[in-house]
């Protein structure tokens, strides 16, 4: 009989979080911007490395807005490859996202391999984006010996904030 309780316990609990993660859980589509240009926004790091603070624009063109910073750093870790690993915190400061950030990491190349395609995950988030995971899938669609424009597909998932335990919940007694 205990074994029985225990049984329906277990799976009513299983199904409350189940429910719970599928309530909290949202969902962020986004097609943005970076504008790298190669004399400013980043400066030397070390061997192979270099510092970014890249803009994020909401479209493709001059006129568009920047609508944060992509900050890290760039690494060609594997100098017998064209790739470069980028490391960096997403940090938005204006626009609908403003007061978030995704942490974001993975390689790039040169606009003439592989399509100027590839993937970053998203392994993070803070503000609004908090739990965030995902994948930003980049198209690069301009590059010249000044400057490179990344197109991102951006599909994360993320839970606000309000659905974690505030800082004052954690270690509470019932
Ligand atoms: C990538 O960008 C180029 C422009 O450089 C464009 O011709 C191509 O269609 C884009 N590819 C995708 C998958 O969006």
């Amino acid at each position: 009989m205990a074994s029985y309780y225990a049984i329906a316990l277990l799976s009513m609990l299983a199904f409350s979080i189940l429910v719970a993660t599928a309530l909290d859980d949202k969902e962020l589509k986004a097609t943005l911007y970076i504008k790298q240009s190669f004399a400013q926004d980043q400066r030397p790091g070390g061997t192979d490395t270099v510092i970014i603070n890249w803009p994020i624009k909401d479209g493709p063109g001059d006129a568009a807005n920047t609508i944060g910073h992509a900050e890290g750093l760039t690494t060609n870790a594997n100098p017998a490859k064209p790739f470069w690993v980028t490391i960096m915190d997403m940090v938005f400061e204006d626009g609908s996202l403003a007061g978030s950030s995704l942490e974001v990491m993975g390689l790039h190349s040169y606009k003439n391999i592989n399509l100027g395609q590839g993937q970053w995950s998203v392994m993070g988030g803070t503000g609004e984006l908090t739990m965030a995971r995902g994948i930003i899938n980049y198209n690069i669609t301009q590059e010249d010996s000044a400057s490179r424009t990344f197109e991102l597909c951006i599909y994360v998932y993320y839970t606000p904030l309000d659905a974690i335990l505030a800082l004052g919940d954690v270690g509470r007694k019932p």
